[in-house]
């Protein structure tokens, strides 16, 4: 049933996805930059709301009036903030439902992301009362209906002695002190909030906290040309005297409130509960299986870092040497973080498919999926491969040639693929061509899988594909496993520019260098493989 319901929305998002990624680059595709967006919408925010606070007049007489000074007086610039602090405050809304419903469309909360999901769930609870304390402080029609019907739900929970309702029903009763605590709260709430932005990334390696230039710009350009158009204004000074009828919503931060005219407040409350319980019950249903963690092999390890600066997950760290080898430090990898993907095995110097050795080892390896299995999986399938040009795929399992029939390597990221490996096939003539089929761009599954592989063979990111590797025998193609039909069109096309192509000059079998410090590594058995 939840299977289903990812597989849905996942096809919803790959369907607006497909042409923003075609139209702006996946780069500059927004629904791939959701929690950079967010971190983005929430500093226009907060510096608007810093100038805000230079006009605005905290007393519970004088704040409506302050703000409407700000708002007519001072349009053109006051009141622009104003309408920015507004309207991006709802894009910051609208960037946490579609980021939350992206990150469970494309299965990114079960595992080891519980962690991100879980922190999530404090951030939209401190996005709401940040915003509606924001509304009240305003004290128009509005803020007054809200200060209503937000202590009656208040009053139904056992935390406040006195009914604070009453505060809103007369005049003379509303105190400057709890006017002023609203202040505090509508200050204090988002600096929670930012720090638990920053615990909600902590343990994701590299996160986009930035938007790309060029989208924060269009972002900004588009708010202030709403905040002119169409500026934020109050809704009439507040008379205590009557209950506030015929407001005009904020079906951002307002939506539930309505909902107190036709549910009783325990029915409401009851609600948000079982909502925010399912959310957080979200990762174990049901949980994820997990291969074993990746294992460091120290006799292979030199500690050269690639590893770590590679992992996604920050599932990597490096210690203090403990073998006695005369290399200052080793990796060590934390199992309660690792998903077994595989990327530092790609990045790890050791991983190379040529050494002629009875068990092929590496410096950090998948005892489920070990760099031995993959070299053989990879002979045994080119073994297969008999119509020409002969392609051999090694393909994401959750990519769209993972689907593909007959010469398919399928490996849990494709950047688990040392580039040697690739160095290897076409050297031993196992294959005509090597494809390597990924994710589609903006929704790597490990984040950084695409990343890592463009940069390893474009010669920008150690491990990196050799210069000798010939470039017109190799093909990335970047698709979802739901657009299999692209996957094999693009296919097809790099199948006819093989074809073309003239035969291999043969090559002397060189044993490619392992790269490793200055400092002697205790020699590996770097030979060749069935020269
Ligand atoms: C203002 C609110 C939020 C901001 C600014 C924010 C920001 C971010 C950022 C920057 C990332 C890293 C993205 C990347 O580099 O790949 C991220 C990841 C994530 N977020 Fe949020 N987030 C917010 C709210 C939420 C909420 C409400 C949820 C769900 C309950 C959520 C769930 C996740 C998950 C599961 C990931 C991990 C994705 C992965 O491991 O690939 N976030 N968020
Ligand atoms: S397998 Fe993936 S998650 Fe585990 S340590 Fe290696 S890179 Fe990190
Ligand atoms: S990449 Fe390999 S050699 Fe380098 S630290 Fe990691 S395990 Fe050791």
């Amino acid at each position: 049933m939840i299977g289903a319901l990812r597989s849905v929305l996942r096809r919803g998002f790959e369907c607006i996805e497909r042409p923003f990624d075609r139209l702006f680059g996946p780069a500059l595709n927004p629904l791939a930059q959701l929690g950079a967006l967010g971190f983005f919408f929430f500093w226009v925010v907060a510096v608007s709301g810093i100038y805000l606070f230079i006009f605005f007049d905290t007393g519970v007489e004088r704040a409506y009036q302050s703000v409407e000074h700000l708002t007519r007086d001072h349009w053109f610039h006051a009141g622009v903030m104003r309408s920015l602090h507004r309207y991006a405050s709802d894009l910051t809304v609208v960037m946490v439902v579609v980021h939350l419903l992206r990150e469970f469309a494309y299965d990114h909360y079960r595992g080891v992301r519980w962690f991100s999901w879980l922190t999530g769930l404090p951030i939209i609870a401190f996005l709401y009362i940040s915003g509606i304390t924001g509304y009240w402080l305003v004290w128009d029609k509005l803020a007054h209906y809200v200060a209503i019907v937000t202590s009656e739900l208040l009053d139904w929970l056992p935390i406040f002695g006195e009914p604070i309702a009453r505060n809103f029903i007369s005049t003379g009763t509303l105190t400057s002190r709890f006017f002023t605590l609203m202040v505090f709260m509508h200050i204090a709430v988002p600096l929670f909030m930012l720090f638990m932005m920053w615990i909600h990334i902590l343990r994701i390696s590299r996160p986009k906290v930035n938007p790309p230039r060029l989208l924060a710009v269009l972002s900004l350009a588009a708010l202030v040309a709403v905040a002119v158009w169409r500026p934020a204004v109050s809704q009439g000074r507040v008379d205590l005297a009557k209950a506030p009828v015929e407001v005009g919503l904020d079906w951002f931060f307002l939506p539930l409130y309505p909902l107190t005219d036709l549910w009783s407040k325990g029915a409401v409350w009851g609600f948000l509960g079982a909502f925010f319980l399912m959310l957080g019950l979200m990762p174990w249903l049901p949980p994820l299986r997990r291969a074993r963690p990746a294992v460091v092999e120290l006799d292979h390890c030199n500690g050269c870092a690639r590893c770590a600066e590679d992992c996604p997950y920050e599932a990597i760290r490096m210690v203090p040497r403990t073998d006695g080898l005369p290399f200052p430090m080793q990796a060590e990898v934390n199992a309660s973080l690792c998903v077994s993907c595989g990327i530092c095995m790609g990045a790890c110097p050791s991983s190379t498919p040529f050494r002629r050795t009875e068990e092929l080892r590496t410096g950090i390896d998948l005892p489920d999926f070990s760099l031995q299995f993959l070299r053989e999986r990879v002979v045994a399938t080119a073994a297969t491969l008999t119509d020409a040009p002969r392609l051999l795929v090694l393909a994401c399992e959750r990519g769209g040639g993972a689907g593909h029939v007959g010469g398919v390597v399928a490996l849990p990221c494709v950047a688990m693929a040392p580039p040697s490996l690739i160095d290897f096939i076409l050297s031993r003539d196992l294959a005509d061509g090597v494809v390597v089929a990924g994710c589609a761009k903006s929704a790597c599954y490990h984040r950084l899988g695409i990343a890592w592989t463009e940069k390893r063979f474009a010669g920008e990111r150690d491990p990196y594909l050799r210069a000798r590797v010939p470039r017109e025998r190799i093909s990335l193609i970047w698709t979802s496993a739901l657009a299999a039909q692209s996957f094999e069109q693009e296919l097809d096309m790099f199948r006819r520019k093989v074809a073309d192509l003239p035969p291999p000059k043969p090559r002397p079998h060189a044993a490619p260098a392992i790269p490793r410090p200055a400092a002697a590594m205790p020699a590996p058995a770097v030979e060749e493989v069935g020269s």
